[in-house]
């Protein structure tokens, strides 16, 4: 993805400064060539030399008298494919987004002709503060990708958004900066996952998914440039980089979820495995056997989610997923006329359940396009190309 690169990676005022020592080095490892930006501020927590050391080509500071080049604001970016602020404080946001040209990062982002990166870090007051906040939306709306930032324990011991990304996580995101933007700024709605349908506190019935393609929907949509909303159900996955979220357990929270978003989204991606009945009868308490014995479930049907956003007055795009044990086109077709969608991905599930691979066939009202077998996260790239394709 990098070989042959040239990356400018612009170093801020925070303590996450450290982590970009190791995003140097991983940047260099997988074949970019890397010139590094200082700020003042970035100086006070890591060195030049500490860049120098781990194989920058160059590493522009403040310093004017120090550079061969009279002009090292635009000389940085020259070339470059790519300018990565990482870390980014709210103070170089502010700059950025105003147009500011008052040091030599500031200046080198107004120079730069290439794609502008930014990876947060800040105290979380700071990330969730209007102005910064405003500051974001008007970066990103220039053209800029947002890497970030992560939720957990800040180094001023709050809590919350503002950490900067692992450098690992960065490389990940940055697959964005590289990739088409087939979605670029389309708001995609994907639900992702099984659901969990309660017997009593401690029981429940649920469908097999580990929610594995639909988290690689998610990821696929966003390298796109979308704006992607995950609905999920219980899974062990992590969200993918630049998705916002929201878990739910039972179809109806799924359900409840959908409708209260979907009118934001141009298109609606149904991966999630949904129970199709829930318990009626379900217990507070626990149900112990000494008392009742086997319980008697009664099960009343959920809504069907795909259906319901297909039937709104402005459906978005929308398409399904089916998951079927035999007559796999026949059965996908069937649930496109009866949910009237114009996009099925049938899969059997031998092909794809406990496995990073899948088999999918693109099932459409006239035509039925087989897929070779591939890793789930192709299978997305696939998808959002088709998708692309269609809504373009
Ligand atoms: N789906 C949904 N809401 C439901 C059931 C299914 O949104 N209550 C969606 C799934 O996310 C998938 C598609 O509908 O995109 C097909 O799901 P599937 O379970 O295969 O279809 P069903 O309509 O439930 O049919 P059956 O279980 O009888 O095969």
């Amino acid at each position: 993805m990098l070989t042959g690169k040239k990356i400018v990676l612009a170093v801020t005022g925070s303590i996450a400064a450290y982590k970009s020592c190791e995003l140097l080095r991983l940047l260099i490892k997988r074949g970019a060539e890397v010139r590094v930006i200082m700020t003042e501020a970035a100086q006070r927590f890591v060195t030049p030399l500490t860049f120098e050391a781990l194989g920058a080509q160059t590493v522009y500071t403040g310093d004017w008298d120090q550079h061969q080049s009279a002009i090292p604001h635009i000389d940085a970016t020259k070339d470059a494919s790519l300018l990565l602020v990482a870390p980014a404080t709210a103070n170089i946001l502010a700059k950025a987004a105003q147009g500011m040209a008052d040091d030599i990062l500031s200046a080198a982002i107004l120079a730069a002709r290439c794609p502008v990166a930014y990876a947060p870090a800040m105290n979380t007051y700071m990330w969730h503060n209007q102005a910064t906040q405003r500051n974001v939306t008007q970066l990103t709306q220039d053209g800029a990708l947002f890497l970030g930032p992560a939720s957990g324990e800040q180094a001023c011991g709050d809590i919350g958004s503002g950490r900067m990304l692992e450098p690992e996580e960065i490389l990940e995101a940055l697959k964005g900066a590289f990739s088409p933007r087939l979605l670029d700024r389309c708001r995609v709605l994907i639900t992702a996952g099984p659901t969990y349908e309660p017997i009593d506190p401690v029981r429940g019935i649920t469908n097999r998914s580990s929610g594995k393609q639909g988290y690689a929907i998610a990821k696929a949509a966003a390298l796109a440039g979308a704006e992607v909303t995950l609905v999920s159900g219980p899974t062990n996955l992590k969200t993918p980089a630049g998705v916002r979220r929201i878990d739910v357990t039972t179809a109806q929270e799924m359900y409840d979820t959908v409708m209260r978003e979907v009118s934001q989204h141009e298109i609606f991606i149904s991966v999630a495995a949904v129970a199709d009945w829930r318990v009626a009868n379900s217990s507070e308490h626990k149900l112990k056997k000494e008392f009742s014995g086997a319980p008697e479930i009664i099960f009343e049907e959920n809504p069907d989610i795909l259906a319901s956003v297909a039937a709104l007055e402005n459906a978005p795009y929308c398409v399904g997923f089916a998951a079927e044990t035999d007559n796999l086109i026949d059965n996908a077709r069937a649930k496109l006329y009866r949910k009237h969608v114009p996009l099925i991905v049938a899969n059997l599930v031998s092909d794809a359940m406990n496995q990073d691979t899948n088999t999918v066939v693109f099932v459409e009202r006239d035509a039925a396009t087989p897929l070779t077998k591939a890793t789930k996260e192709h299978v997305a790239q696939e998808l959002i190309a088709k998708i692309a394709q269609e809504v373009n």
